[in-house]
C-alpha cells in the first residue's frame, strides 16, 4: 500500500500512520521527523531547515524532495509506506507522482484526516512526542503511564519548538494556504478519502482503515 496522509497540522496524522504502518506492514514516512533528524546534526543543511521550521514556514520543496528521494529509495519501502506530512505542495505532489511512475508505482489512496481548529489547538499545546520511536502523547486525553516516558521504550519525551501558540497559528495558515490545494489534486484523481479525525485513536484507526480497505484492487 502507498498511502498519502492530508489534514492540518495536529489532525493526528503522525499518531495514526505510527499504527497504520504496523498494520499494513510498511514503514512510516513523516518528512518533519526527517527534517526533526537533519536538523538535530546542526549541520548547514539542517539550520537551513530549521529557519523555516522555527517560523512554521514549509522548508523549501527541493530540499525536501532530495530527502524524500533518499528515504524512498530505501529497501523497506519498496514494498509501499505511509506518507506523514509529504506532499505539501502543488509541486511536492507532482514531483511524488514522478518518482513513483519512474519504478512503475503510483499513490493507492489519499486520506483526508479532518478535525476543527479549536480542537487542533487543544491537542498541539498537550502533545509530547518521543524521539526513539515518534509514538506521539496527549498529556491531557492519554498521557503515558509515567511523566514524559515513553510507555513503549522508555525515552525521555520532548515538547516540540513548533508547538508555541503563535507558531500553531502560523503553521495553520500555511496549511490553508499551500497544502489545502492538494485536496482537490487527489480528488481529481480519484484518490481522496476524507475521514473524521474526532473521537478516540481507535475510533479514527478504523476509519482509516475501513476507507483503505475498500479501496478497489489493494494489495496489503
Ligand atoms: P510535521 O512534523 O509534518 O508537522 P505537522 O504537519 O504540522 O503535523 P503535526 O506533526 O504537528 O501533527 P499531526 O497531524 O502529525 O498530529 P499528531 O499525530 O502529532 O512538520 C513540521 C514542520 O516541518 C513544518 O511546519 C515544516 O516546516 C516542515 N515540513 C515537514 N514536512 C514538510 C514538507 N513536506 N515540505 C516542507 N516542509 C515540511 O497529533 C497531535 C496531538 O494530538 C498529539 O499529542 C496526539 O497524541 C494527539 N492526538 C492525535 N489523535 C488524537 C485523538 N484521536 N484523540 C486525542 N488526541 C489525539
Amino acid at each position: 500500500m502507498r498511502i498519502v496522509l492530508l489534514g492540518p497540522p495536529g489532525a493526528g496524522k503522525g499518531t495514526q500512520a505510527v499504527r497504520l504502518a504496523e498494520r499494513y506492514e510498511v514503514p512510516h514516512v513523516s518528512t518533519g521527523d526527517i527534517l526533526r533528524f537533519v536538523v538535530a546534526w546542526k549541520t548547514e543543511i539542517g539550520l537551513l531547515a530549521k529557519s523555516y521550521m522555527d517560523e512554521g514556514e514549509l522548508v523549501p520543496d527541493d530540499l525536501v524532495l532530495e530527502l524524500l528521494r533518499i528515504r524512498l529509495a530505501q529497501d523497506d519501502a519498496r514494498v509501499g509506506f505511509v506518507l506523514d506530512g509529504f506532499p505539501r505542495t502543488l509541486p511536492q505532489a507532482e514531483a511524488l507522482d514522478k518518482i513513483l511512475a519512474e519504478i512503475g508505482h503510483a499513490i493507492d489512496v489519499a486520506l483526508d484526516l479532518r478535525v476543527p481548529t479549536e480542537l487542533i489547538v487543544l491537542r498541539l499545546s498537550a502533545r509530547a512526542s518521543c524521539p526513539t520511536c515518534g509514538r506521539t502523547y496527549n498529556l491531557l486525553a492519554s498521557p503515558p503511564k509515567e511523566d514524559m516516558i515513553c510507555n513503549r521504550d522508555g525515552s525521555p519525551l520532548f515538547q516540540r519548538d513548533d508547538d508555541r501558540p503563535e507558531v500553531i497559528t502560523q503553521r495553520l495558515g500555511v496549511f490553508q494556504r499551500q497544502t489545502f490545494p492538494l485536496v482537490k489534486y487527489y480528488e481529481d484523481r480519484g484518490l481522496l478519502r476524507p475521514v473524521d479525525g474526532q473521537g478516540s485513536e481507535d475510533e479514527v484507526l478504523e476509519r482509516m482503515t475501513d476507507a483503505i480497505d475498500a479501496v478497489p484492487g489493494k494489495v496489503r
